[in-house]
């Protein structure tokens, strides 16, 4: 890899000055200004916003959820639906009130979608109450652009198309204190016909081993107990790097870290879903099993169209192969219905996969046209109802299958990792099995977040379970 693509230190000392230059100007106004940071899409976005929260904790900013009595509101988004797309235009369009009301208050968008060029042009032209705008590739200057709007109080725009960098060590304030999110790399070299990631997140680039090593370790050392690595395609970890280390290898190493109880990791991509880690994955007791493999569709040549580069029966016989050595693991996936050219015949495909596998739950999607990629040209769409159609037939099977897994827990003893409160039921406690089961329980006020429990399921539904804590 390109030595490049680390951003010195001295770039981001210079950052860490400038933080602090607008924490101490905030001090001497007397202010403790308040931000809102509003999150879209995935584990890496919100891994992001952790890192923009400590940013801002790190410039004098508290946090809120108000947006009245915020200072700052700062989207950080998702460019792989339109539909996410559309609710961030609607809601920071929405904003426009308020910022006549409060004009000190300072509107910022970043992420996936900013790094689109025609979307950061629409924002800069028609949405000028936005005032801040970054890309992904820039997350680690934030000090020097948010110092810049509001000491100089005029719009800053930066995106850039880049192949992407790394920013080690800076500073990053995490929402749940027993589970941690970790990127092990960013980017994506795939370039599955359908998808923009590759062009707003870059190329792959993984992290040093002793950095993602030492960053678990500080975590343990505070009690967290489960960590998830994160990348577009875990299983290329190091591929881009002369470690001397795949994604297998630093699984064993994560595995021995004292005060980490459970490992978890997404997304692996059928194509590179090597012995190596399967063999990993038995041979690493805290590693739980649960596999999320996105199939995307079922028929081969759909496959084929989206570039996934492999067969139904590649991805059929991987799926055997992972049961075979690794027993009875839950399995998830993503999947897209309506892709452009897609038949009855292919979609009968799809259905056939959830049957065959019997995936605990799957993540579909309905295609969504994204500008610049290969399938956005393709002149063979599939009407929009057609694709709704077919979505909620496939979302029928599903449900049902994800019941009937759910079902044989029924009266199960399983071991818990208590999460916190239920966010529906207050006097509930939430915790998720080794398989990623969520799993209520009534508080008996003793139980802590953190907490390995035993419980007993007494309930069963279509997307949780419910028990007794009996240890
Ligand atoms: N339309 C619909 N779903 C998509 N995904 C990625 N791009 C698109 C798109 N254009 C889905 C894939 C991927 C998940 C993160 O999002 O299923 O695995
Ligand atoms: Fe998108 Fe394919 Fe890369 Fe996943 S592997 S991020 S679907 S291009």
């Amino acid at each position: 890899m390109k030595k490049d693509r680390f951003v010195p230190k001295e770039e981001l000392l210079r950052q860490e000055e400038i933080a602090n230059a607008l924490s101490s100007y905030w001090k001497e106004q007397g202010k403790t200004p308040l931000a809102m940071v509003i999150t879209y899409g995935c584990q890496q976005n919100e891994n992001d916003s952790e890192r923009i929260r400590g940013m801002l904790s790190q410039m004098g900013y508290g946090f809120t959820e108000n947006k009245e009595e915020a200072d700052l509101i700062l989207f950080n988004t998702c460019a792989v639906r339109e539909g996410a797309e559309q609710r961030v235009l609607g809601n920071v369009g929405a904003l426009k009130h308020l910022k006549k009301r409060n004009p000190e208050l300072i509107v910022g968008i970043c992420g996936c979608m900013m790094q689109q060029q025609q979307v950061a042009e629409q924002i800069k032209s028609k949405y000028r109450h936005v005032s801040l705008v970054f890309g992904t590739h820039v997350v680690h200057r934030l000090p020097e652009l948010l110092s810049e709007t509001v000491m100089k109080k005029r719009r800053v725009f930066c995106t850039d198309d880049s192949e992407g960098v790394i920013a080690e060590d800076i500073p990053i304030l995490r929402e749940a204190d027993c589970k941690a999110w970790v990127s092990v790399m960013y980017g994506c070299n795939n370039f599955c016909t359908y998808c923009i990631v590759p062009y707003v997140r870059g190329r792959e680039r993984s992290r040093k081993p002793e950095k993602i090593l030492a960053e678990i370790k500080i975590l343990a050392e505070r009690g967290v107990k489960e960590i998830t690595l994160l990348g577009q395609n875990v299983n290329s970890y190091g591929k881009d790097a002369d470690f001397g280390m795949d994604f297998a290898d630093l699984l064993r190493e994560v595995n021995k870290i004292d005060g980490i109880f459970r490992i978890r990791f997404m997304t692996s991509h059928p194509k590179d879903m090597s012995d190596r880690l399967i063999d990993a994955m038995a041979e690493c007791d805290k590693v739980m099993p649960q596999l999320h493999l996105p199939f995307q569709a079922g028929s081969t040549r759909v496959l084929s169209e989206m570039n996934r580069k492999y067969t139904k029966e590649q991805y059929l016989a991987l799926v055997e192969k992972v049961r075979a050595k690794l027993g009875a693991i839950s399995m998830t996936s993503d999947i897209i219905v309506g892709f452009p050219g897609e038949t009855e015949e292919d979609f009968q495909e799809t259905l056939d996969v959830l049957e065959k596998v019997r995936f605990d739950s799957v993540f579909s999607f309905i295609y969504s046209k994204r500008t610049g990629t290969p399938a956005a040209t393709m002149d063979n769409q599939v009407p929009e109802e057609v694709q709704h159609e077919r979505f909620e037939r496939l979302l029928e099977l599903q449900n049902r299958i994800s019941r009937e897994i759910n079902e044989e827990y029924f009266e199960k003893t399983v071991e818990l990792l208590v999460e916190g409160a239920s966010k529906t039921d207050s006097g509930v406690l939430s915790g998720r099995t080794p398989e990623g089961k969520i799993v209520n329980f009534p508080d008996d006020g003793e139980t802590k977040t953190g907490d390995l429990i035993t419980v007993k399921i007494t309930k069963v539904s279509t997307w949780s379970l419910a028990g007794e804590k009996i240890g």
